[in-house]
C-alpha cells in the first residue's frame, strides 16, 4: 500500500534542526517509520514562468518527502490570506480577525489544484491519500476531478468551531460541501466532530448515521482520533538533553529558584498575554516568590507578514519588558522571554528542567506541547502541567490543573498551586497523565486513522466541486509542477 500524506508544511529536518509547527513535528517520525509520501508546498519563492522540474523529493527515513514550487503571489493570497486570515481566525473563533477578499479565496482555491495535478503522478492503485489540516479543505475534490477513486482522508488538526461561529466564514458553504469528497475526516475531540456534524444537519439538511453522511457525491465519515507524541522516545530524549550544556547552564542560573516553562507560536490563540498578566498577578499578589521564581517563555516567531501577527509580537515583547522593569531585581529577572525556535532536543531537556509546564492556549485544536511536557518528566520528581481548559489535550490530560485562560487570578492561583505541589500529588497526576499518553501515541494516531481510511470503498465518485469560475476573477494558468 503507497500512503501518500498532504500538509502545508512539510520538513526533513537535518540531524537537531527545529522543526517549525506541531504538525509538521508531529509527521516527521511518523513518515519516517511508515515509509509514505510527504507533499507539501517548497515556500520558496517561484516564479510564475516557471513551469516544470520544481518539485523536489527528498529521503526522509523509509519514506520521502516531495515539495512542490508555487508561484509567490498566489501563495501570499493562500496562505497569509485565506488559510491564515480568514480560515485560520474562524476555526480559532477569532471571526473578528477574519479579514480576506475574493483574490485570497481564489489562490486558495487555486493552490489546492496546484498541488493536486501533481499528485497524480504518485498515485498507485493501492494509494491512499491522506491530507492535513485547513490549508486544504477543497483538496479532495480537486483530486476527484482528476479522476482518483482511491480512499482520501483529511484530518483536523485545528479545533471545528460550533456553526453560528462557522458561518462568518466567507465561502462557508462550498468548502464544507466541497469536504464532502473526502473518505474520512478526522477530528482532535468529539466536540469538534460533533460541531461539523450539526453544520451538515442544519446547513445542508443532510441527515447522518452513525456519523456517515451520503450524498450523491459518495459518503463521509468523521470519525476522532486525538493526535499523540512518541511518549518513550521524547522521555529517552529529555533524559539525555538534561546532562547536556545547554540544559546544565538553565538550571545552574535558576540559581535555586524554580522554574515555569511556556512554549509556543506567537499566535493570538495561544492566550500568551493573559499568561504574562497572570505571571504579573503571582508576582503582585504572592511576592513570597519573587526570586524563588522564574519564568521561561519560547515564543517561537510565526506568520509574520500577517499584520496582527506582527501586532502581537510588540504586544507580548513590551508586555514582558513591563512586567520584568517593575519587578527584576539587579541580580534577578522573573521572565526571560525568548523569541526563537529551539529543537525538540533541547526543548525536552528544558522541560525537565522546569516545575511548571503552562499552557494557556484560549483555543487550541490539541497543544502537543501540553504532552511533550508530561512525557519528559523525571518519573521521581515530576513537575505540574497548568492546562487550558480550551484544549484538546485537557480532554484526555484531566489530572493536569486545568483553568480556565481568560481567569487570570484562576491561572496564577494554579501556578502557586503548582509551585508548592507537594511530591506526592505530583506524582500521583504525573502517573496518571503518562497512562493515558501511552494509551494514545503518535504511532496509534497514525495507524488508526490510516487503518480506517483503508476500510474505505475505492469506488468512483461524482465529484463535486464548486466554482469559482462565477466569481469576477483574474484569468490564470495554472501551470502545475511535473514531478520528475
Ligand atoms: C498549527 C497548524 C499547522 C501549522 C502550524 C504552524 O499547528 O495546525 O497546520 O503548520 O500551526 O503554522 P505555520 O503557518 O507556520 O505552518
Amino acid at each position: 500500500m503507497r500512503l501518500i500524506v498532504v500538509s502545508n508544511r512539510v520538513a526533513c529536518p537535518k540531524g537537531d534542526e527545529p522543526v517549525e509547527g506541531g504538525l509538521a513535528a508531529a509527521l516527521v517520525p511518523a513518515v519516517r517509520t511508515s515509509g509514505a509520501i510527504w507533499v507539501g508546498s517548497s515556500r520558496k519563492p517561484t516564479s510564475a514562468a516557471e513551469k516544470e522540474g520544481f518539485a523536489q523529493m527528498e529521503p526522509l527515513g523509509r519514506g520521502a518527502v516531495v515539495t512542490i514550487g508555487i508561484p509567490s503571489e498566489q501563495f501570499s493570497g493562500f496562505y497569509e490570506g485565506f488559510a491564515n486570515s480568514a480560515l485560520w481566525p474562524a476555526f480559532h473563533s477569532r471571526t473578528d480577525l477574519i479579514s480576506t477578499n475574493v483574490e485570497h479565496y481564489v489562490s486558495y482555491r487555486e493552490v489546492n489544484a496546484l498541488i493536486a495535478r501533481p499528485l497524480l503522478r504518485l498515485t498507485r492503485p493501492d494509494a491512499m491519500f491522506w491530507v492535513h489540516d485547513y490549508h486544504f479543505l477543497t483538496m479532495a475534490s480537486e483530486l476527484r476531478k482528476l479522476g482518483i477513486v482511491q480512499p482520501i482522508g483529511f484530518f483536523f488538526h485545528t479545533p471545528f468551531p460550533s456553526r453560528d461561529i462557522i458561518l462568518s466564514l466567507p465561502h462557508h458553504s462550498e468548502l464544507i460541501q466541497a469536504m464532502l469528497n473526502y473518505d474520512l475526516i478526522g477530528f482532535q475531540t468529539d466536540a469538534d466532530l460533533e460541531n461539523f456534524a450539526d453544520y451538515l444537519r442544519q446547513e445542508l439538511n443532510l441527515t447522518g448515521n452513525a456519523n456517515v453522511f451520503t450524498t450523491n457525491q459518495g459518503s463521509t465519515r468523521l470519525a476522532c482520533f486525538p493526535i499523540g507524541i512518541d511518549v518513550e522516545q521524547f522521555a529517552e530524549q529529555a533524559v539525555t538533553s538534561a546532562s547536556q550544556p545547554e540544559a546544565a547552564r538553565l538550571r545552574s542560573c535558576l540559581q535555586g529558584s524554580k522554574l515555569v516553562i511556556g512554549v509556543d507560536r506567537v499566535d493570538y490563540s495561544k492566550g500568551l498575554l493573559n499568561r504574562l498578566r497572570a505571571f504579573d498577578q503571582l508576582l503582585q499578589c504572592h511576592p513570597e516568590w519573587k526570586r524563588a521564581v522564574t519564568f521561561l517563555q519560547i515564543g517561537v516567531p510565526s506568520r509574520g507578514k500577517i499584520p496582527v501577527y506582527r501586532q502581537l509580537q510588540r504586544e507580548v515583547a513590551s508586555l514582558v519588558g513591563d512586567i520584568n522593569g517593575r519587578h527584576s531585581e539587579v541580580d534577578w529577572i522573573p521572565i526571560r522571554y525568548l523569541n526563537r525556535g529551539f529543537s525538540r532536543a533541547s526543548l525536552a531537556g528544558f522541560y525537565r528542567a522546569a516545575h511548571v509546564g503552562l499552557v494557556t492556549s484560549l483555543n487550541d485544536g490539541m497543544n502537543l506541547v501540553a504532552k511533550e511536557y508530561v512525557a519528559a518528566q523525571n518519573p521521581l520528581d515530576p513537575g505540574v502541567l497548568v492546562l487550558s481548559r480550551f484544549t484538546g489535550a485537557a480532554k484526555q490530560l484531566d489530572a493536569a490543573l486545568v483553568v480556565n485562560p481568560h481567569d487570570i487570578d484562576g491561572v496564577s492561583r494554579a501556578v502557586v498551586q503548582a509551585l508548592g505541589m507537594p511530591a506526592k500529588e505530583r506524582r500521583e497526576r504525573w502517573d496518571a497523565m503518562m497512562e493515558t499518553l501511552k494509551s494514545s501515541s503518535l504511532d496509534m494516531w497514525f495507524s488508526d486513522f490510516v487503518s480506517n481510511l483503508a476500510e474505505c470503498p475505492r469506488a468512483e465518485r461524482c465529484a463535486w466541486t464548486p466554482d469559482v469560475a462565477s466569481t469576477p476573477v483574474r484569468s490564470r494558468q495554472l501551470e502545475l509542477t511535473a514531478i520528475p
